[in-house]
């Protein structure tokens, strides 16, 4: 008796799974739907958790200047031989420093973690070189790094900067989630020059962008290059965080 209610049970599950596979549109929207059910449930609670990136402190978004040589970055296409993700492995960690945290890209955009690393990644280069050396090496590489393969970018320190744009590009940013204030947009010229200036007054700068590395990154003060804002993005990059105070776990925030 068993067996046969058993029987008939599976003929008609297999009579309904049939009318699928003689069907093929049927199947197809079969298909979709129990993917659609899959993705909703992954996806949905994103909406209603209140934030998926952990807040760090010390993450704040680039000054007007780093965010110029960030464009200058993109525009020479360094992310083709260059990541900024280091990975929670332990030859990574050696070579490059802490792994990179969700919270440190989350005012990229869009992010650059780069998907070859035909040179080092580049995600705690700041701070790792004098400006001098970042200088000669953006010039020419081969002057330091004998051995090296990255092009050179000579006309970079050559090159006035643009600056026309970047409170407009401050705007897009903050329509995209930074949050770059009223003030900051605003101020947006200013804050660039005086960050390249040493002797221009640093505490607007430094109450907008706390942290932020004042000088003329270029070695030339008559003028703003590209290399003061390239130099300038390239020495923040991966000094936010203070990972001491990070990996004491009483200070976990
Ligand atoms: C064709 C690939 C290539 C491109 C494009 C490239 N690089 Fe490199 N880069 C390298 C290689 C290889 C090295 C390692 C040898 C050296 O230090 O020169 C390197 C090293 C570096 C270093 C030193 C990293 C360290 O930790 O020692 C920095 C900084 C750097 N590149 C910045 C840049 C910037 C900024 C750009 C874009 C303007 C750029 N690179 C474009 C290949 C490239």
């Amino acid at each position: 008796m068993a067996d046969a209610a058993a029987t008939k049970k599976s003929t008609s599950i297999w009579a309904r799974h049939a009318f699928f596979e003689r069907n093929s549109i049927w199947l197809l929207i079969g298909i979709l739907l129990v993917v659609a059910i899959g993705g909703l449930v992954e996806i949905v609670p994103l909406f209603y958790l209140k934030s998926t990136i952990e807040k760090v402190s010390g993450v704040r978004p680039w000054t007007p200047l780093e965010l110029a040589g960030r464009n200058i970055y993109v525009r020479e296409g360094c992310y083709n031989c260059h990541s900024q993700m280091i990975r929670p492995l332990r030859d990574e960690v050696e070579r490059y420093g802490h792994y990179s945290l969700a919270a440190e890209s989350m005012y990229d955009r869009p992010f650059q973690w780069g998907s070859k690393r035909t040179g080092p990644d580049l995600a705690r280069v700041g701070n790792k070189y004098s400006d001098e050396w970042q200088r000669q090496h953006l010039a020419d590489p081969r002057s330091v790094v004998p051995g090296s393969i990255m092009p050179g970018y000579p006309f970079l320190a050559q090159t006035r900067l643009k600056t026309g744009e970047i409170a407009a590009d401050l705007k897009v940013n903050a329509v995209l989630g930074v949050p770059y204030s009223e003030e900051m947009i605003a101020d947006a010229l200013a804050d660039l020059h005086a960050q390249a200036d040493p002797n221009a007054d640093a505490a607007a700068l430094q109450k907008r962008y706390p942290g932020a590395q004042q000088r003329d990154f270029d070695g030339n003060p008559k003028e703003l290059t590209e290399a003061d804002a390239l130099i300038a993005y390239l020495q923040a990059l991966g000094t936010m965080v203070d990972f001491k105070l990070y990996d004491d776990k009483a200070n976990i925030r």
